[in-house]
């Protein structure tokens, strides 16, 4: 029998100590075709990775190093999964030494450099990475990803909600111009580091509006709905903090453009769209409890749930979206844009299907 050398791909976690930097570190530790070769943190630099994911003892015998290039340059891939403003140096000195960087903040995600400074605070330092950068979201941009060499993994509630958005609005089934997202997201998607918000007394129980107008992923729904199905988006998006650690739903409201469309409508521009998406699941059925979108069954998955309902008497469209925040909403996606990069199979660390019951 001929013995077959399995191709390692040599990668880093720039961030690892974070929450989305641990779901990298568990994921690609399934990965086949992977090797991890540095896991970065300022704050634990030297400590066993396990003493902070907990998960992942017995699982990772790897201790942080410091969050220094050097660090990192051996490997053929870096995720990056820093907040949103520290990423774009590091980016750019992985990229100028022939790195590819596949990064989780939002600092690569916009493609015109003025948007930072409105949405962002911040004037970007390296607007033409901007242009090279690609919006990593498989399901609209499959082949740029092939040759990239920036990923700009999209933000959690923008994936949802672009998912959700993107083929009723191509198919010019809803109003572009009356659309209306109402979010929930869990305690996670706020990241590890603590806060007065998400302090246990202030967060636990919450059902909490947060940024209920101009929060920041408006900026990109509107850009990747644009650059998919024409201009004249407007979206308003309401996110509220609940009570789960994990997970994500979005309720979209829409006029209809002309006619009220009926359900073989949606399903057919739903199925078009996503039918050979190996994480994109319809979920419409009224005679079943789970029978509509939920986060719970989503729980470290990289699935994305979507269905709709129809709402005569109030002429509204309702479109839903669940997913995982740290899963198909960062690291899980970032991996299936890995897997696109590298040509292996998009499924390859990303099977597991979440849990029943959670
Ligand atoms: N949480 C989510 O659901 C979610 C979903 C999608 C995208 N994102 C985005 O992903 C990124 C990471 O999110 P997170 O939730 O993992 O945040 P987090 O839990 O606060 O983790 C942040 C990580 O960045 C490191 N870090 C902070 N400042 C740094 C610097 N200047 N240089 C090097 N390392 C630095 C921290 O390490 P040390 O302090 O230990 O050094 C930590 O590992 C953010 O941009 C976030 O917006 C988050």
């Amino acid at each position: 029998m001929e013995d077959y050398e399995v191709r390692l791909v040599k990668v880093a976690v720039y961030g690892a100590s974070g929450y989305v930097g641990g779901e990298l570190l568990r994921i690609l530790l399934s990965h086949s075709s992977v090797e991890i070769t540095a896991a970065t943190s300022k704050r634990f630099s030297g400590m066993p990775v396990h003493k902070v994911h907990p998960n992942l003892r017995k699982v990772c015998q790897m201790s942080f190093v410091e969050p220094k290039v050097e660090n990192v340059a051996n490997a053929e891939v870096v995720f990056t999964a820093l907040p949103h403003g520290q990423s774009t140096h590091v980016v750019k000195t992985l990229l100028d030494r022939g790195l590819k960087v596949i990064d989780l903040g939002a600092d690569f995600r916009l493609k015109d450099p003025s948007a930072y400074e409105k949405w962002y605070g911040f004037k970007h330092p390296y607007p033409e990475l901007l242009e090279k950068a690609v919006y990593g979201l498989p399901e609209l941009h499959r082949d740029e990803i092939r040759t990239a060499s920036l990923i700009a993994v999209p933000g959690c509630m923008a994936s949802a909600s672009i998912l959700a958005l993107v083929p009723p609005v191509k198919n010019g089934l809803v109003d572009r111009s009356q659309i209306f997202i109402d979010a929930k997201i869990g305690s996670s998607g706020a990241g590890s580091s603590p806060t007065l918000e998400g302090y246990h007394p202030e967060r636990y129980n919450v059902v909490r509006p947060y940024k209920p107008a101009g929060h920041r992923h408006v900026a990109e729904i509107v850009q990747e709905v644009s650059n998919a199905a024409g201009g004249g988006i407007v979206i308003g998006f309401s996110p509220h903090s609940v009570n789960i650690v994990r997970g994500i739903l979005v309720t979209v409201h829409a006029r209809p453009s002309g006619r009220l469309p009926s359900f073989p409508d949606l399903w057919r521009c739903y199925r078009q769209a996503y039918d050979k998406e190996p994480f994109i699941r319809l979920v419409r059925d009224p005679t079943m409890v789970h029978g509509l979108p939920d986060p719970k069954y989503l729980m470290g998955s990289n699935f994305a749930d979507i269905g709709f309902e129809i709402d005569a008497d109030s002429n509204r469209v309702i479109l839903f979206a669940a997913i995982d925040n740290l899963v198909k909403g960062a690291a899980g996606n970032a991996v299936q844009c890995f897997n696109i990069i590298f040509g292996f199979d998009e499924k390859e660390g990303l099977t597991f299907p979440g849990l029943h019951p959670a």
